[in-house]
């Protein structure tokens, strides 16, 4: 049986990832889901996984390297699937620091306890481990506007913001480590996630609820930049067919083949709740695109993102498989059947954070 050592698992793809993996897998596998439950955290995601007993948490940070040694000295890891991270764009230009720390120095600890405890005596590794490194479409920069450019594995790397440069750090120790010591590793860069579970700091889920309640929804610049949207169950597809298919050393782009402005997906949001919600609720009278409003741009906001998938699709056989239309579909109905799970992580800390950065 295969133990997972899933950093980050109570984030948006973590949890998702985790629920993906007990639905394919069910009793034959194992995971030990580590995560420090910052704000992005939260074990109401894995509600319905607790129980089992193939499942385990493990509240710590990736930066606490004794931590993270005995969770490695106490278990027979095969793959760490890493996810933890500083995630949001917007925060990581108010705050960089804590970008650094748990992005760059968190991986690094990660790839230290790993090694260690799969490294044999004549500096090779133990046969069938694994090392996935998730990452993110950010890290090659942006490209301009209505061409036909995408980001490839081969692609430069150019990251702008504080975010995308500490994945970008990220990446490259991971690199290093496959480069010097030959470690089990792949890197998955993926573009924009969205579906069930995600914090509502992010576009989607942010115009769902701001929607729904009436509120402003705030359009950053001129609302045409792009990005690629992928949903996130194709996305935790893509992660076990790496884990399982990938060659050892590869870089493997994970994207939906998707490209829309923010303008259209807000748009679309709009037309979709409309479509679902009932004539009955009163909620329906107030979502028009009158709540659309133009706020001050991002700093430093990347015009387009694009992944192109080929790699992966001729090598392991991925594809998006959702498309948009139906993935939005599923993840507003999961918003209106968590409306406590969202009231939940709206309520203190969230309000403040919003106030501030909206205001
Ligand atoms: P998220 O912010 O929803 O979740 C991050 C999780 O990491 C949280 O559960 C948090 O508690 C945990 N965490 C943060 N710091 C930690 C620390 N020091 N120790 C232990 N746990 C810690 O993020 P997400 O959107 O689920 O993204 C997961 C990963 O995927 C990240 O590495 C991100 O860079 C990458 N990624 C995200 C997207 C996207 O669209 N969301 C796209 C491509 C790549
Ligand atoms: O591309 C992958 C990345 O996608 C991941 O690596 C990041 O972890 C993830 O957060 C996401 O980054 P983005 O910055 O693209 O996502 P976000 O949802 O914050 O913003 C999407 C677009 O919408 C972006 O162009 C900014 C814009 N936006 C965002 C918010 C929150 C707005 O116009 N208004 C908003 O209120």
């Amino acid at each position: 049986m295969k133990t997972y050592l899933v950093t980050g698992g109570a984030g948006f793809i973590g949890s998702n990832f985790i629920h993906y993996m007990y639905r394919k897998y069910d009793n034959d596998i194992r995971i030990i889901n580590v995560d420090c439950l910052t704000y992005a955290g939260n074990l109401e995601n894995l509600r319905s996984v607790e129980d089992r007993e193939n499942y385990s948490f493990v509240k710590a940070d990736i930066c606490d390297r004794e931590a993270i040694e005995h969770i490695f000295d106490e278990n027979d890891v095969d793959v760490v699937v890493h996810f933890a991270a500083e995630s949001h764009v917007d925060r990581s230009i108010r705050n960089p620091e804590i970008f650094v720390q748990t992005n760059v120095l968190g991986t690094a600890v990660m790839l230290n306890a790993a090694k260690k405890a799969w490294e044999l005596p004549d500096g090779g590794f133990k046969e069938g481990k694994k090392f996935l490194h998730v990452s993110t479409d950010e890290v090659y920069g942006s490209l301009p506007d209505d061409n036909n450019a995408f980001f490839y594995e081969t692609s430069p790397i150019d990251p702008h913001s504080p975010y995308s440069a500490s994945k970008a750090s990220s990446d490259m120790l991971v690199k290093a480590y496959m480069d010097t010591y030959h470690f089990p590793a792949n890197i998955t860069n993926c573009s924009n996630n969205y579906g069930p579970y995600q914090f509502p700091e992010k576009l989607i889920p942010l115009i769902i609820n701001n929607a729904l309640q009436g509120k402003k929804l705030p359009v950053y610049g001129d609302g045409k930049n792009v990005r690629d949207w992928l949903y996130v169950d194709d996305h935790a597809k893509a992660i076990d067919m790496v884990i399982e298919k990938g060659r050892i050393g590869e870089r493997y782009n994970v994207g939906g083949h998707n490209e829309k402005q923010n303008i259209e997906i807000i748009e679309i949001i709009l037309d979709t709740l409309k479509e679902m919600l009932d004539d009955s609720d009163p909620r329906k009278a107030h979502i028009n695109r009158d709540l659309i409003t133009y706020v001050e741009d991002r700093k430093g906001h990347d015009r387009r993102y694009a992944i192109a998938p080929d790699k992966i699709s001729k090598d392991i056989g991925w594809y998006p498989e959702t498309m948009f239309k139906d993935g939005i579909k599923l993840t507003i109905k999961w918003y209106f059947e968590n409306e406590k799970w969202m009231k939940n992580v709206t309520s203190g800390e969230y309000q403040k954070y919003y106030n501030d950065m909206y205001k």
